[in-house]
């Protein structure tokens, strides 16, 4: 080989590595994104750096917040043949509402840190591509209005808080606005080591107080409009079955635990009457535990027994995921990072088209399972190896 075909070759080598991959352009506009990782970098470059730490945190070693997606990882699938699948039906129904697919946003707080429209751009992307919507309680945007945008009922997140009184009026005010479903998330009662957005609020010199001002950060969001939140607290140590029960005596809605995670929970729940559960860590934030969300499905849906839907998120990133998480049981999934991502780097289109990637990678991986239907993907399609 002479010298300039070595050259030329050596540079092909260097211009296909991985290592130069990484510093392949942004992408400019949505319609160029290949996959929902495609938004990452660009929200990391909009949004800023005290922020996005808050955005992409763990707590502690981050030892979950890694499991929950290499846990798919170790997850294959099985393929089946010659099943005529030129017709897939992706859609889903959870409390007798249908849905076009089993993807549903996570409740995730503090919105108009990642973009100026905040929750309301992610209603209008969950509005255009019609999609469950569950609305935290630490929104950026009132209840009413995201309701508005989302041009359907969406469903409301509850942290109880530290006084019974202030969570009583968000779950009032939540079924005054419509929401079918109450989430109460039960996976967060202490206080939490959130190492990463820690070391990335010590790297922002920016005052930040047009996003910080007094009393507090939590204080001032529209759920506690008209409420003295002097001394508040979103955590609620205390909170038990009892709670649940006193909350069950005040609301028609539904209510479904988010941060159930093991048989013995699922099956006091079960036994409770709770109308469904969300098998999740907080996408790692909560605890440090190492145990990938996936991994706690399938003994929670054995526990359960079929009495109620369990929904399943964390680490959510491709289709085969949710092929993989609906033939351990789940009913639905749900996705928090990849929106966060594509609201932080293009608003409401970027959202729009993590759904429409999330769907097209679903049917693909479908379709490869030779499942026609939601309800046709069974255990059988997947295997520990
Ligand atoms: C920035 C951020 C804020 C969050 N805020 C809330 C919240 O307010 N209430 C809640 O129940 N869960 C919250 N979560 C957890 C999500 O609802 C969901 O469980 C998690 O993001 C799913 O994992 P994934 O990010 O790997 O998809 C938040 C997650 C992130 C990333």
């Amino acid at each position: 080989m002479d010298t300039r075909t070595a050259r030329r070759k050596f540079l092909q080598y260097l211009a296909a590595s991985p290592i130069f991959a990484a510093e392949s352009p942004l992408i400019t506009n949505p319609a160029q994104a290949i996959s929902v990782f495609d938004f990452e970098p660009v929200a990391r470059k909009n949004i800023p750096p005290a922020h996005f730490g808050y955005l992409s945190t763990g707590v502690d070693d981050e030892r979950t917040l890694r499991a929950n997606q290499e846990a798919f990882a170790r997850l294959q699938l099985r393929p089946r043949r010659l099943i005529d699948v030129s017709r897939i039906d992706t859609s889903v129904e959870l409390f007798g509402v249908k849905w076009p697919t089993p993807i549903f946003l996570c409740p995730c707080g503090n919105q108009k840190a990642y973009h100026p429209d905040g929750e309301s751009a992610v209603a209008r992307a969950a509005n255009g591509r019609p999609t469950l919507k569950i609305l935290s309680t630490v929104a950026t945007v009132s209840v009413e209005e995201v309701t508005r945008a989302a041009g359907r009922p969406v469903w409301q997140q509850l942290y109880p808080t530290s006084r019974w009184e202030v969570g009583e009026r968000i779950v009032r005010r939540a079924e005054a606005a419509g929401c079918p479903v109450l989430v109460i998330t039960v996976d967060l009662v202490g206080d939490r080591n959130a190492e990463t957005a820690k070391r990335s609020v010590a790297n922002d010199s920016r005052q930040c107080a047009s996003c910080h001002p007094v009393p507090t950060f939590s204080g001032r969001k529209p759920s506690f409009d008209g409420i003295d939140t002097t001394g508040l607290s979103m955590r609620s140590p205390n909170f038990n079955w009892e709670s649940v029960r006193r909350i069950r005596a005040i609301t028609k809605m539904k209510i479904v635990l988010k941060g159930i995670g093991t048989h013995e929970d699922a099956r006091i729940a079960a036994e409770q009457g709770i109308d469904g559960l969300i098998v999740s860590n907080h996408g790692g934030r909560s605890e440090d535990s190492g145990r990938a969300s996936i991994d706690c499905l399938p003994e929670v849906v054995d526990a359960v027994r079929g009495r109620m839907p369990v929904m399943v998120d964390g680490g959510i990133r491709r289709g085969t995921d949710i092929v993989k998480a609906i033939a351990l049981g789940a009913s639905a999934v749900g996705i928090g990072r990849p929106y966060l991502w594509a609201l932080g780097a293009f608003g409401q289109a970027g959202v729009e088209k993590v759904l429409d990637l999330l769907r097209i990678e679903f049917e693909l991986a479908m379709k490869q399972c030779g499942a026609r239907s939601v309800a046709e993907i069974k255990p059988a399609h997947v295997t520990r190896g």
